[in-house]
């Protein structure tokens, strides 16, 4: 078993990433804002967990934690069983890439490449084989039905108007929980809308740094792999506004 498959591996209890007394602190000249005081969370591999709170209490900054794209101050972060304190960033670029994917509101793809380019670049980038990592693009675009638009640039994509609106919001949603109960991968989304967080299995609310409450909505039914399915592991999506508000859904 080499390293990174080693490392893209779960921890052995089924928690695909924890917080543990996380702090995070970031100054601003004179003034210290203290965005995470002491967060401890579990998220379970097949869990949908939605993080709802105020502006600015401190959800953005979790995921960046969570996902090892922020430093924090004190505490640990569990990341596929990997301690992120003290890592290299270069350790939590390839660990990111491997056990982790993202959905930015903005999307943030390449305009440049291809609908399957923009997907297999990050195969490409731990160093899968170009003809395996273009067959494994084209998989999942088939998934997303979008298989018949792989050589479309992003911007030759239907309804690409740079910004998850809340059409997409729900379809992104559906793909969402349709990946999670057939594929078993986890999703921790960041929303201020009600109705997608009544999707997730369970809503962490925040306030002021802290978790305030943890509800569970639905029970966890575990079945599929948690890592390293074609469709990749955990998907942590940042900036939920589109999911945000009334319109829907991303954080
Ligand atoms: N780069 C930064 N520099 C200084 N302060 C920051 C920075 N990023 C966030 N903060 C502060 O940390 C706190 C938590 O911010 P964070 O962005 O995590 O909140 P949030 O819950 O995601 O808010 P929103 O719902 O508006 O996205 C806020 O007080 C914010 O002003
Ligand atoms: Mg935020």
């Amino acid at each position: 078993m080499s390293a990174s498959r080693r490392m893209a591996s779960q921890s052995e209890n089924g928690t695909v990433v924890e917080a543990r007394g996380l702090w995070k602190r970031y100054r601003l000249g004179e003034v210290v804002v203290e965005a995470l005081r002491g967060v401890s969370v579990a998220v379970g591999r097949g869990e949908i967990v939605a993080i709802m709170g105020p502006s600015g209490c401190g959800k953005t900054t979790l995921l960046h934690c969570l996902s090892g794209l922020d430093d924090f101050e004190a505490g640990e972060v569990l990341l596929a069983g990997a301690s992120l304190g003290g890592m290299s960033d270069d350790w939590k670029t390839e660990l990111r890439a491997r056990a982790t994917g993202f959905v930015f509101q903005s999307y943030n793809l390449l305009p440049v490449l291809s609908a399957v380019e923009n997907v297999e670049l990050p195969l490409l980038l731990v160093g899968a084989r170009g003809r395996e990592a273009r067959q494994r693009a084209l998989e999942v675009l088939e998934q997303v039905g979008l298989r018949n638009r792989a050589a479309h640039r992003p911007s030759e994509l239907s309804g690409a108007t740079g910004n998850l609106d809340s059409e997409m919001a729900r379809e992104v949603l559906d793909l969402i929980c349709s990946l999670n109960a057939n594929n078993g991968q986890t999703f921790v989304i960041v929303t201020h809308a009600p109705h997608v967080a009544r999707r997730a299995h369970r809503i962490l609310r925040m306030a002021d740094g802290e978790i305030v409450g943890d509800e569970r909505l639905a029970p966890l039914v575990l079945d599929g792999p948690a890592f390293g399915d074609a469709a990749g592991g955990t998907s942590v999506l940042r900036g939920t506004s589109a999911l945000r508000g009334t319109s829907a859904l991303r954080g």
